[in-house]
């Protein structure tokens, strides 16, 4: 298949926002922008769309779907039994880099949800995203639009990278401004739960949600995998092809433990790049956690550029959205966690 790339500069915007909204319509599948990553957006409503996301991913069948809407109207398409809480939520936190777990309706397709009665719906921070879902008249379900395991992408070039000729399309967008995926929580358990750290924090939550709880598997990795309440947080993920460890520990300890490292590369701070004698990459400052946010997943596609056996990342702090960067660096290191 060759896939398209349409281009979104003010000449060609509303042809490609027209091409992409036709190829959805004919239960195609096409890579779009949002402010969190690219999605790989299929109709919601069709099971033929959502069985070639999975394909062309090769994701596991019983990882579930975001549902991405244009307004707030729309949410009553997608799901149903509502708490008021939700609504609340919901105008407080989009457009904007937040998923909600709600009862699904009926006309949504069970694939989506890979069988489960539930829905994640967002409503992203992207205009050219939400010109998409406008124009197509469909919630669009997409996942990342990386290749299953792979660090999920924050540009064009990354997408093509993992999906080139397994797709319809992709927009020629700019990279995205978060950088990692969206806060996830759910709302059907007796008590909000967050489920995946985002870019909306648990302290902005707890304004809404003073009771929210945190999933275990945010922190640390899942025991019993058959149980966990996000499909997704379970398996191996964002992961460099590179054997990865997670060093958590002050500045002088990291820069002196990878200087004896044979073979090796870092992913590590600006502030410490210039004391690093294995090839490096940085991620940014470690006090500046949006940026380190932005910059982690195309850090770890270069990180298996250096050519090195094993790669060392310096963990960032767990405050703020550095708390999502945390979450998604464990996962890319298969849990291999070492504190010095
Ligand atoms: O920022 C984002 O959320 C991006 C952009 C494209 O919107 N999307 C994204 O999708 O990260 P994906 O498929 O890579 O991650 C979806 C996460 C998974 O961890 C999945 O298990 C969880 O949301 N999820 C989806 N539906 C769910 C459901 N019904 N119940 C529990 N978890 C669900
Ligand atoms: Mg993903």
């Amino acid at each position: 298949m060759i896939t398209k790339r349409l281009d979104i500069s003010p000449e060609n915007y509303g042809d490609s926002i027209r091409e992409a909204a036709r190829i959805l319509k004919n239960e195609g599948i096409v890579a779009i922008p949002t402010e969190t990553v690219y999605g790989l957006a299929a109709s919601a409503l069709s099971e033929k769309a959502i069985k070639s996301v999975f394909t062309a991913k090769g994701r596991p069948q019983d990882n579930p779907l975001i549902v991405h809407i244009s307004d707030i109207d729309m949410l009553y398409d997608v799901a149903e039994d509502i708490p008021e809480k939700a609504i609340e939520c919901a105008k407080r936190f989009w457009p904007g880099p937040f998923t909600m777990v709600l009862k699904r309706k009926e006309g949504i397709d069970k694939s989506v949800s890979a069988g489960l009665d539930t829905v994640a719906v967002r409503m992203p921070d992207n205009t050219v995203a939400r010109d998409i879902i406008i124009e197509s008249g469909l919630p669009l379900a997409a996942p990342s639009a990386n290749s299953s395991g792979s660090p999920s992408p924050t540009a064009a070039s990354h997408v093509l990278y993992d999906l080139d000729q397994k797709i319809d399309a992709v927009i020629m967008g700019e990279n995205c401004k978060v950088g990692v995926e969206s806060t996830v929580i759910t709302l059907v358990t007796e008590k909000p739960r967050l489920l995946r750290p985002g870019a909306v924090t648990v302290d902005q939550l707890k304004e809404i949600l003073p009771d929210i709880e945190i999933d275990r598997a945010v922190l640390t990795e899942p025991e019993d995998k058959e149980k966990v309440s996000s499909p997704g947080m379970k398996y191996k993920h964002y992961a460099p092809k590179t054997n990865t460890y997670l060093i958590v520990s002050e500045r002088e300890k990291f820069v002196n433990f990878v200087n004896f490292k044979k073979n090796s590369g870092a992913v590590c701070f600006d502030e410490e790049i210039g004391d690093i004698e294995i090839p490096a990459i940085s991620y940014g400052n470690s006090s500046d956690e949006k940026t380190l946010a932005k910059n982690v997943f195309s850090a770890l596609r270069k990180a298996d550029e250096l050519g090195v056996n094993t790669l060392y990342i310096h963990a960032p702090s767990k405050t703020g959205v550095g708390l999502a960067v945390y979450n998604r660096l464990i996962r890319a290191a298969a849990f291999k966690v070492m504190e010095l």
